[in-house]
């Protein structure tokens, strides 16, 4: 039974007023809000249990490194990852990509390539050039048609034994296009070596992810967008492929051993998470794995899907606005723009007033915007507390705006 008034109950943030109006949260692909229950544990945490976790005798360290490691388990479980130590606490998904192309480095050589998409946020760009000016390899992107789709025939002759690395995302951020990954994934292992690593920063917030379905070798996401706190996020990677690579970040609990004459590092996931982890988030993540796991994968996603089905007919009704991929597949994002008004943050300013939050701009894809000429567009993106009645208001904010821009 899926009681989206018991949801919306579950977080207090939406009982809010932005500007004299009751909050309508439509900017969940930059981050969700957070269920009580998460920011319970996350209170519970400091207040009953706070202690660095891995090193201390006492008590307090030793229930907080339970509980983390227990969150790591409830998170191996929401992947389907085999092991628990492959899972990695980061803080985030640009951290997770950025420590991927760090430890690829001894890898790669000059003229091996890089595969990524025209439908990348800049954070799964900027790392792969930052590996392609270390090694001298080349970046190449599959593009993509009018609809934002990807043209994999491009994917099929860029592939070639020089192809080192596959990075592409599930879920695009900026238009909410579902990317085909599972084809991506199958024809790489068919043609190549190489490494195959998915953004899930969009995806994991809508989608039941299964890694070792998917058999890609690295797999990374944000809590903050999946109802857990900022700064906290998952890397999981292959285990023979984790302990194969080197280690990104050096320091405390990444070692076995360390002298002068030189450190021998620890197993999985230890060394990869050097320094003192973001305990009370790691521990929420879990909470908000909890949450999701008590609404059902299959109603947030119906839920979801229904929204954007909703707010995209009803946004097409007005006249002279474009969605961006409107035709792809897509899932929990509505990226459009007014003919005529030439700034999105214009229509964003509008809707702020009424107490509608959107994202405008051009998203971290920059790419993206001046493959449709464009400077940025306005993004309505759902979660599972949104509803009906909330988009309606976003189609009257929007036809307002039209009017007072136009
Ligand atoms: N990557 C986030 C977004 O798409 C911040 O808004």
């Amino acid at each position: 039974m899926f009681d989206i008034q018991e949801i919306r109950s579950q977080f207090s943030i939406l009982d809010r007023e932005v500007n004299g109006k009751p909050l309508v949260y439509l900017d969940n692909a930059a981050t969700s809000q957070k269920p009580n229950s998460v920011l319970e544990v996350c209170h519970a945490y400091y207040t009953e249990l706070n202690a660095n976790v891995h090193r201390g005798i006492h008590t307090l360290s030793q229930l907080a490194t339970e509980e983390m490691e227990l969150s790591r388990r409830k998170i191996q479980k929401f992947i389907n990852a085999e092991h628990d130590f492959e899972v990695i606490f980061t803080k985030g998904t640009t951290e997770g990509l950025n420590l991927i192309s760090y430890i690829l480095t001894q890898k790669l050589q000059k003229d091996d390539e890089i595969i990524i998409s025209y439908l990348e946020h800049h954070s799964n760009i900027v790392p792969w050039q930052l590996l392609c000016e270390r090694t001298g390899a080349k970046l190449r992107v599959i593009p993509i048609d009018e609809n934002g789709i990807l043209q994999l025939d491009y994917f099929d002759k860029f592939l070639s034994e020089k192809t080192k690395v596959v990075s592409v995302n599930q879920v695009s951020n900026a238009l909410g296009i579902v990317n085909p990954i599972e084809e991506i994934i199958a024809r790489t292992r068919k043609n190549t070596d190489a490494y195959i690593v998915i953004d899930g920063a969009q995806s994991a917030p809508h989608f039941n992810i299964d890694v070792q379905k998917l058999d890609c070798d690295f797999f990374v996401f944000s809590g903050h967008k999946m109802y857990a706190p900022m700064g906290t996020g998952i890397l999981y990677g292959k285990r023979e492929i984790l302990e194969a690579l080197p280690p990104f970040h050096g320091g405390g609990e990444m070692i076995a051993t360390c002298s002068f004459d030189g450190t021998t590092y620890a197993g999985l996931p230890f060394k990869y998470e050097a320094g003192t982890p973001n305990v009370g988030g790691n521990i929420a993540l879990g909470a908000a794995v909890d949450f999701m796991n008590r609404v059902g994968h299959e109603n947030i996603q119906n839920h979801e899907n229904a929204l954007l089905e909703y707010a995209q007919r009803h946004l097409l009704e007005i006249e002279g606005l474009k969605v961006y991929g409107e035709k792809a597949k897509r899932t929990g994002v509505v990226s459009f723009n007014l003919e005529g008004v030439g700034i999105s943050s214009d229509v964003g300013m509008i809707l702020d007033k009424m107490g509608i939050a959107v994202r405008t701009g051009h998203h971290c894809t920059q790419p993206i915007m001046e493959f449709f000429n464009i400077a940025g567009t306005v993004r309505a993106s759902f979660a599972v507390y949104n509803t009906f009645e909330e988009i309606d208001l976003l189609v009257e904010g929007v036809k307002k705006a039209q009017r007072m821009l136009s």
